[in-house]
């Protein structure tokens, strides 16, 4: 029998508003904690036991009733009027077709890397928005999002999902992709909970870090998402955490997220994440996709594990209510899914708009870009340009609306190989290139062979190469290179041309050996569903280029914290470890403390107008508050991002990304911008004391246009402060 959802709505609505008074209730999240404490106080051992288990979304859960085609099923309980979770992935675009007669196409937005490069929060939060409106139009309630992992590794497969290297920086978008997402009334949940950032052996790789420099860094970026976004949930990750694997990892399911951090929603395993029964005892509250998993550990064991005193009967009462506390929190059962029609012409506008503000340009010689109007014949070089452009592959990778696509098959040694292939999306650089440039006669070559590539490029007054690096969910590369000989290409084409661009579709930093020979570089990360067009608009100059790196760019392996890919061949059920000895330090404060000069800083993007900074203050006192005016001083309107990065702190010489803003400016406008540092960001975790510690003294402040530009800096003193390790800015919205 299926629930029925109205009156299911109508109850629910009727315990959160009457039955539980408002000042007893608190705010709106501590009146959906006591009515789920109701509901759970109503339901039999079974029914919970119901609710802490979910099948994957496919034929399994079909048999259960479920024809919501997903990533994931959890049936409801519909005497109470308890929907089933219906879950989809994710960030980047709804993945499963759900109820949708149409099938699985959805709006297939750019990778994290490039929404990140946008460092505009207000876009990620319409992003979450449309694809939260997408999945509840598609009959789903949870979606698989999103990612807030750190990348410390340029060869990680996963770093294209998520939103690079800084902890400020990724806490805050993911915290309004996580919003839009549940403004939508769809569950939303954070992850991987934590320190998911090797792909290779991901099902047992032990990541080992000092606890406190994990507070400091990928821990942080999580406590800032989930205080901003307040997820429904938090998906635990594949990897072990200093031992324990992190879906049973009670020092940091328990102890971090929920004593420290106060957090009152579910923890969900990632699919295939589960390995005991206890895991139940040590912070996990559902298993997901259980057929992935040795063992159905939080269905029948579960039940026998209470019967027999191994599970407190407490503890599953707090694990179905905190389920139910999310669904309530989250409006997922006031506001069920209705499937309807969906706007992809609007939505594709946007996904568009994260494209041309994501694309980073990189280097642009004797300004090169935007392309002479002048230039007659204009020569393509590979990247299968003529068709469209790359995905990241995994699940994350979504059908687009209104594109075709097409794909290789690539395989390999590795967990997902037999699922592994190249996804192309059918949105040509080359055709809006042609549209934009009538005038101009454009060539073509694939860029197989050097020595045609340079042929053609002779011919040309322009010549663009479009190098690829794809990127796979449960396999890191090898290494940074471009692979299938791209760089052999790019150089002969330079020797050939002396007016080359190279434009990157990559999901990480890749080498650039040939970069001095080459006059214009463009980073436009794998571009979405409107990628073609982004480029082709930035290119021409119909768009000014306003992105920057959410990732440093090393020069090559090397000059990286582990030059040789960690685990590299090992057999793909081998127990292995990767010491993350660079603790909080991450991508460019490493750098910073190496004192090592990447290619590419973190932050660094170039425009076609300029801007300059002035008259910052830096004020001090219990907090750090910069203001400073920026000012486009060049001839086009653009978009600036001015950071902000402390580069001392009581005397300690470090360099941390404490705010930042994108503001657009006309030629000849400027904008006062002022910022306040979180305070975290100021100190540093003390593990023996569970605490956060801000030291007294002179605090210095640089202000520029990336992680390596001081164009002007200030300093101010701070009074010594503590905080506790569940600080929150706004202590009555959890
Ligand atoms: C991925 C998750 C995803 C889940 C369900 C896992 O392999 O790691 O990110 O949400 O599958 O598709």
């Amino acid at each position: 029998m299926k629930p029925n959802l109205r009156s299911a709505a109508a109850f629910i609505a009727l315990v959160v508003s009457a039955a539980i008074p408002a000042h007893a209730a608190g705010s709106p999240a501590g009146a959906a904690d006591s009515a789920a404490r109701r509901l759970v106080g109503r339901m039999t051992l079974d029914e919970k036991i119901t609710l802490l288990h979910g099948s994957t979304g496919g034929r399994a859960s079909r048999a259960m009733g479920n024809e919501v085609n997903g990533a994931g099923f959890v049936p409801g309980i519909a005497r109470l009027g308890i929907p089933a979770l219906h879950e989809t992935d994710a960030t980047l675009g709804v993945v499963g077709a759900g109820l949708d007669p149409a099938g699985p196409k959805a709006t297939a937005f750019p990778s994290g890397l490039a929404l990140a490069s946008t460092f505009d929060p207000d876009l990620g939060a319409r992003m979450g928005a449309i694809v939260g409106q997408e999945a509840r139009a598609k009959g789903f309630n949870v979606l698989l999002g999103g990612g807030a992992n750190l990348a410390r590794d340029p060869r990680n497969g996963r770093n294209f999902e998520y939103l690079g290297e800084d902890p400020l920086l990724t806490g805050v978008l993911a915290g309004a992709e996580i919003a839009g997402v549940q403004g939508q009334h769809v569950l939303s949940t954070v992850k991987h909970f934590v320190l998911n950032a090797n792909e290779t052996n991901r099902k047992t790789l032990d990541a080992r870090i000092d606890p406190a420099a994990l507070r400091e860094s990928d821990l942080l970026a999580f406590q800032v998402a989930i205080e901003r976004g307040r997820p429904g949930s938090v998906m635990c990750a594949y990897n072990r955490v200093n031992g324990p694997y992190a879906c049973g990892n009670d020092a940091l399911l328990d102890g971090v997220l929920k004593r420290d951090w106060g957090y009152r929603g579910f923890v969900m395993s990632d699919w295939g994440a589960v390995h005991a029964t206890d895991y139940a005892v040590k912070g996990l509250d559902q298993q997901s996709g259980e057929q992935i998993d040795d063992k159905v550990w939080f269905g029948d064991l579960l039940r026998q594990a209470v019967q027999d005193g191994k599970v407190p009967q407490a503890r599953i009462d707090d694990m179905a209510q905190r389920i139910v506390r999310s669904m309530l929190a989250v409006g997922i059962v006031d506001h069920p899914p209705q499937p309807s029609a969906i706007d992809y012409k609007g939505h594709a506008g946007t996904a568009l708009e994260i494209a041309r503000k994501g694309i980073v340009l990189l280097k642009n010689e004797g300004g090169i870009l935007p392309l002479a109007t002048h230039a007659k014949r204009i020569a393509i070089v590979g990247g299968n340009a003529q068709f469209g452009v790359l995905t990241g592959g995994g699940s994350s990778q979504v059908t687009p609306s209104d594109h075709g696509t097409f794909d290789t098959w690539v395989g390999g040694q590795n967990e997902l190989g037999d699922l592994r292939k190249e996804g192309w999306i059918r949105s040509s650089p080359m055709d809006a290139l042609k549209a934009a440039l009538p005038g101009a006669e454009i060539l073509y070559d694939p860029g197989i062979y050097p020595s045609d590539a340079a042929a053609l490029a002779r011919r040309a007054d322009i010549v663009i190469v479009f190098a690829t690096q794809h990127q796979f969910e449960g396999a890191d590369v090898p290494d940074m290179t471009l692979p299938r000989g791209q760089d052999a290409v790019v150089a002969a084409v330079a020797k050939a041309n002396p007016n080359a661009i190279v434009v990157l579709e990559t999901g990480n930093p890749v080498a650039m050996p040939w970069a001095d020979s080459v006059k214009g570089i463009v980073e436009a990360w794998y571009p979405g569903q409107e990628g073609g067009q982004a480029i082709a608009h930035m290119l021409t100059g119909a768009v000014n280029p306003s992105g920057h790196l959410p990732m440093t760019f090393p020069v090559d392996d090397a000059q990286t914290v582990r030059p040789d890919l960690p685990n590299l061949g090992a057999d793909t059920h081998a127990d292995v470890a990767v010491d993350y000895s660079e603790g909080a330090e991450v991508g460019y404060r490493w750098y910073a403390a190496k004192a090592r000069k990447p290619l590419f800083p973190f932050g660094f993007g170039l425009s076609y107008t300029r801007f300059a900074m002035s008259d910052l203050k830096v004020s001090g006192g219990r907090d750090l508050a910069i203001s400073v005016t920026v000012r486009n001083v060049g001839d086009r309107a653009g978009a600036a991002v001015p950071q902000a990065y402390l580069s001392s702190a009581a005397g300690r010489p470090l360099l941390r990304l404490i705010g930042f803003r994108r503001v657009e400016l006309e030629p000849g406008q400027s904008s006062r911008v002022t910022l306040t540092a979180d305070p975290r960001l100021l100190g540093h975790f003390d593990a023996a004391a569970n605490v956060w510690k801000i030291d007294g003294g002179r605090y210095a402040v640089t202000v520029g246009q990336s992680s390596a530009s001081a164009e002007i800096t200030g300093q101010a003193t701070v009074t010594a402060r503590t905080l506790p390790a569940g600080w929150h800015p706004d202590e009555s919205a959890r």
